[in-house]
């Protein structure tokens, strides 16, 4: 490894403001005369967009294998599969000659409306940072860098370049942020992306909080932080923020005004020597894995396979699957014989081979005779006769297989779901085919929820297949046909409808803000919250086998939050196939003194079990399991009381419930202050203390003025409650006369005394 220090110490004003920002749409500068070379980044996330033209930013790229995208990917809730996906995705990368891959995407799912996606993980935090960190240790095992992004609350697609977020402190320490940080910890990734929006009227860009305040200084980020394409507005204002490389370059322009800016004294050059070493280091750790050679293209597709399979969700099934023998299958829709595997956008890649859904079929159907049509078009327009021409397919097979797949022109990058429904002819066709064919299985290929309400009931089995990857045709027939039994599970809710969805009616925003009013309710949190009925819960899915779930236990009923706690439960393949189940742990704080979502994800695993075996899972939980982000006091903080421990199978069907009481390790300061309410102080564990006898003697006063709560008829009210909402300092000054110093005395002695305890 270089003298990084010294290099700097070599380095004109010039080198250093050039290095800060790329040479080409892929590369950094190289300063050849100190043999600093050209590190080259490729868009990710779920295969290597390596574009042979470093000077283009859009030109077909070279062949490498196409995966299933992050929808997908966190519906398989396997961290080791994703794991293994990332070190085929570095293979790749070295073979075709990239430094660093641009993913993975890891921004929550406020909306389903957002038309990105599905290049993000889940609408949990906890679930997306467990699989962002998988697919980055993955990559990086391999001596190729990622690049976590985009940073932050880049949740929509509308107004992407520009659009404000605004959200508060604690939604964004408690939602927004947290996947984030659980990638950052455990993926240490090389690289971090910022995101193309503001947040509360900052662009994240030039959000010195956000990138060196909370990603470099309190999470520990080591890395380099890069500029999404073109998110860079004050070159200046970005570096002080702590936005290290600016892409894609060149920028001349921007190269000079940071040399003014030194020059002038505007700019410290110290900063843009931090930002000099953080590039150094990557540059150097990416050139010491030597690159070229070749990929293994058959096997990397056979693993796309795999985990294609892992990746879909059986949501609906009446028996009708697995297939049993059918003597003659109707394959209706044009994604049967061109796989809708990918999203477009800048993760569009450019696959080794592709397999095609019907020829896939066709291996596993035997001798069944297999009829094919189109069923609708690519575009938005209404073809009656090709309906007419599949529901005589339908009605002469055994089973019909509808192969729907949501056109690009309603999901893409770049611009947001005009709505959640299929085309009509989609629709039309469902309700057509299903009308003739009570055997019909609808095979879905989007990147998002849809809108099912139309056509679920008359179908006999739903698969969401997501956007499967380029061997993504043979992972749908293996589940159709058994050969892989489907243990996928939503990583977000299926609504019923559009208006029931959390941010409907904050979304898209006015005047350039989103307001992100649904706060920490968004996904289940606020499915649950509303108690509302969605069509399919996170956490859910079906699959051909039935697991029983025994013995629940948590490691102590009385815990310290730093110690944690352990849950464990025995699970049992009580069917006659082996299976996959995920065990997921949810936590509910019975009392906290802010409001908490009703139960949040923790803790999860998945495991294989054959028929009639029986495994003890243990799922840890620890001291962030329990706490929330108080904005008061800056921090995460627990506070002791009774949560219920949820065990179950997805977030709508728990079938444990363990009561533990945590002791609290903090002990913050109290926050009360003159504005406190009464109830404030008497919550305040110092606060009841002190307060408690000046209360009781307020109390006795307010009986005496004949308006207690015993004789409240004088204002037809009960007066504790009235009270209870009222600072001290206002009661007591109702009170003046039978009080023998003045309120404001009081009161300050009052704070003196819990301040200073
Ligand atoms: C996207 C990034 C991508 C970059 C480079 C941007 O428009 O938002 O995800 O990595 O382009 O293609």
């Amino acid at each position: 490894m270089a003298d990084i220090n010294s290099l700097i110490g070599q380095m004109t004003l010039e080198e250093k403001a050039a290095l800060c920002t790329g040479a080409s749409a892929w590369t950094t500068t190289p300063v050849e005369r100190l043999g600093i070379p050209a590190m080259l980044v490729s868009d990710g996330p779920h295969g290597v967009r390596r574009v042979p033209d470093i000077h283009s930013m859009g030109a077909p790229s070279l062949p490498a294998t196409c995966f299933p995208t992050a929808s997908g990917l966190a519906s398989s809730w396997n961290v080791d599969l994703i794991h293994e996906m990332g070190q085929a995705l570095g293979e790749e990368s070295i073979a075709l000659h990239v430094d660093v891959l641009l993913g993975p995407g890891n921004n929550m799912k406020r909306t389903p409306l957002c038309g990105r996606n599905f290049e993000y993980f889940s609408e949990d935090p906890f679930l997306s940072g467990e699989m962002a960190a998988g697919l980055i240790n993955g990559i990086q095992s391999k001596g190729v860098g990622t690049s976590l992004k985009h940073f932050a609350a880049n949740n929509q697609e509308y107004q992407r370049f520009v659009i404000s977020a605004e959200v508060d402190e604690r939604t964004l320490h408690e939602i927004y942020l947290p996947a984030f940080e659980t990638a950052v910890k455990k993926g240490k990734p090389w690289t971090v992306m910022c995101a193309y929006n503001k947040i509360n009227g900052t662009y994240c860009s030039e959000h010195r909080e956000l990138l060196t305040e909370i990603l470099k200084n309190e999470w520990g980020f080591e890395g380099l932080v890069v500029s999404d394409w073109g998110a860079v507005h004050d070159r200046v204002a970005a570096l002080k923020a702590g936005l290290d490389w600016q892409m894609p370059g060149p920028r001349e322009q921007d190269v000079r005004a940071v040399v003014e800016a030194v020059r002038s004294g505007s700019l410290d050059e110290a900063v843009l020597d931090e930002s000099v070493r953080r590039i150094l280091n990557i540059v150097f750790k990416a050139a010491e894995t030597p690159k070229g050679g070749e990929f293994d293209v058959d096997a990397h597709h056979e693993l796309a396979r795999r985990v294609a399979a892992e990746c879909i969700v059986l949501l609906k099934n009446n028996g009708v699957l697995p297939l049993a023998n059918p003597q003659h299958i109707a394959v209706i829709g044009q994604a049967a014989r061109e796989a809708h595997f990918q999203g477009g956008g800048s993760s569009h890649i450019n696959p080794t081979k592709v397999a095609v859904p019907f020829s896939e079929l066709q291996q596993l159907a035997g001798n069944a005779e297999m009829t094919y049509t189109e069923g609708y078009p690519t575009d938005d327009s209404s073809r009656p006769e090709l309906i007419e021409e599949a529901v005589k397919l339908a009605q002469d097979a055994d089973v019909a297989l509808l192969y729907i797949a949501l056109p690009s022109f309603k999901e893409s990058e770049g611009y947001d779901r005009p709505d959640l429904e299929l085309t009509e002819q989609q629709v039309g066709l469902i309700k057509a085919v299903t009308t003739v064919q009570s055997k019909t299985v609808v095979i879905l290929n989007n990147g998002a929820p849809v809108d099912m309400r139309a056509w679920l009931d008359q179908t006999a089995a739903v698969l969401e297949a997501w956007m499967m990857g380029q061997a993504g045709g043979g992972a749908i027939a293996d589940v159709l046909f058994g050969k892989v039994n489907p243990s996928g599970r939503l990583a977000e809710t299926f609504s019923l409808k559009l208006s029931d969805t959390p941010a409907h009616i904050n979304y898209p925003g006015w005047n350039g803000k989103v307001s992100y009013g649904e706060g920490l309710f968004i996904g289940y949190r606020y499915y649950d919250a509303r108690e509302l009925p969605v069509q399919f819960p996170f956490g859910y899915g079906l699959c051909y086998t039935t697991f029983q779930y025994d013995n629940p236990k948590v490691s102590a009923q009385k815990f310290k939050d730093t110690d944690g706690l352990t849950v464990s439960v025995d699970v049992t393949n009580t069917g006659n196939v082996a299976g996959k189940e995920v065990v997921q742990v949810y936590v509910h704080d019975q009392k906290s003194r802010l409001i908490r979502p009703p139960k949040e994800l923790k803790g999860f695993v998945k495991i294989e079990l054959q028929p009639g075996e029986t495994k003890t899972v243990t799922i840890p939980l620890d001291f962030r399991s329990f706490a929330y982000y108080n904005p008061a006091y800056k921090q995460w903080i627990t506070e002791d009381g009774d949560f219920d421990i949820l065990i179950g199978s997805s977030s709508a069907d728990i079938p444990f419930s363990e009561t533990v009481t945590l002791e609290s390790s903090l002990n913050l300061p109290s926050l009360l202050d003159h504005e406190s309410t009464i109830r404030e102080w008497l919550d305040d564990p110092k606060g009841n203390v002190a307060f408690g006898p000046t209360y009781e003697k307020m109390r006795q006063e307010m009986k005496t003025l004949g308006t207690s709560d015993e004789d409240s008829d004088g204002v037809g009210m009960d007066m504790t409650g009235f009270m209870m909402e009222m600072p001290p300092l206002s009661i007591l000054q109702f009170q003046q006369r039978s009080w023998d110093r003045p309120a404001h005395e009081i009161v300050e002695d009052l704070l003196r005394q819990v301040h200073n305890s």
